[in-house]
């Protein structure tokens, strides 16, 4: 495994664990995946030195977090324990309520990463950061970060808090690559931490998926994402993906959270459904990509244009209603 090079109390692995999936409706893996796999995959994944670990106070409705708990209970101390706040009237009070609730249900007296889930648009940061600051204080709470933020919006959250807000967790693959534009170019300069979430794009860059076999569960089989034609149309970056996996003996995935981790001051997050898929992503941590290969996914994924927003709604639809 390797590390950031921030100066944290528990360093963060560049490859952690994203447990939405654990007891979450959405993702719909069902009763044995809650009640044991998931906790097969926390295990594992602290043998093989992952010590960042993220989950949220709505996944699976707190579930998550006591899933996560449970799992790490006796090995605290490698952990990064990252959570988030939904900010739903996020007045210093409540703020500080949520927190309480967070490190119970995950059974640690300290949150080493607390983090805004996403921007309020009518509450400001600065009433926010005055619960956050409240936490610190008390050592509830270690680090402070963002989420969804914009660049703009994570400094004022910063000067805000009066201190480091250390991280911003934003969707962050080769789907989705803008964040590589600003909020990692800021991180690198300010010693700041960029968490991609969904490294995989929900297992599409997986490349197992096309349009005779699409994923069923919630998540995915309404995103507009995972609808035949943008399958059809991921063709080409499916292929240089498999190109550049075979040069490292690697999977499309591997390869994938490869390129998402190149920066420094990147860590990704990938959610996995299965043992054995956390063992592959966490070797993905070794892998070294070549500046033509970075760029040569990079361009393949700038000429992946999938059809998304208002003009997907219709196959959304179709797609919903089963036709
Ligand atoms: N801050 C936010 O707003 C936000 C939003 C979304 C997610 N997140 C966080 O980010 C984490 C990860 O994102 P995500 O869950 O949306 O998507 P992701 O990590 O891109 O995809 C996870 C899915 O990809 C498939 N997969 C994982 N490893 C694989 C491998 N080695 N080979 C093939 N398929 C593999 C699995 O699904 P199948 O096996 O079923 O195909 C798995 O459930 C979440 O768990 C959550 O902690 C945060």
């Amino acid at each position: 495994m390797r590390y950031l090079n921030v100066d944290t109390a528990t360093k963060i692995s560049k490859i952690g664990l994203g447990t939405w999936q654990f007891g979450s409706g959405e993702w719909g893996y069902g009763k044995s995946y809650a009640g044991q796999e998931a906790k097969a995959i926390v295990r594992r994944a602290l043998e093989l030195g992952v010590t960042l670990f993220d989950t949220a106070e709505v996944y699976g409705l707190g579930r998550s977090e006591r899933i996560l708990g449970e799992a790490i209970s006796g090995r605290r101390d490698q952990v990064f324990l990252a959570t988030k706040l939904f900010p739903l009237a996020p007045l210093p009070p409540v703020v500080e309520q949520r927190a309480v609730a967070s490190a119970n249900r995950l059974g640690v007296s300290r949150l080493d990463l607390y983090q805004v889930h996403q921007p309020n648009p009518l509450v400001r940061d600065s009433i926010i950061m005055r619960g956050m600051r409240a936490l610190q204080r008390i050592g509830l709470v270690g680090e402070v970060g963002v989420s969804n933020y914009s660049l703009d919006r994570w400094k004022a959250a910063e000067k805000a808090l009066g201190g480091r807000v250390l991280s911003n967790q934003v969707r962050y693959n080769l789907v989705a690559p803008r964040p590589a534009d600003g909020l990692i170019r800021y991180a690198e300069q300010a010693g700041r931490v960029v968490i991609a979430y969904s490294p995989l794009a929900q297992g599409f860059l997986s490349g197992r998926y096309d349009r005779t076999l699409r994923p069923s569960n919630r998540v995915r089989a309404y995103s507009a994402l995972f609808l035949p034609g943008n399958l059809d149309l991921a063709g080409e970056l499916f292929r240089v993906l498999r190109e550049v996996a075979q040069a490292h003996d690697a999977t499309p995935a591997q390869t994938a959270l490869a390129w998402a981790i190149r920066s420094p001051a990147v860590a990704a997050i990938p959610g996995a459904s299965s043992v054995a898929q956390l063992e592959s992503n966490v070797a993905a941590a070794e892998i070294d990509l070549t500046d033509d290969e970075w760029q040569a996914l990079r361009d393949a994924s700038a000429r992946f244009q999938p059809v998304t927003g208002p003009a997907a709604l219709p196959s959304v639809l179709r797609a919903r209603l089963g036709r």
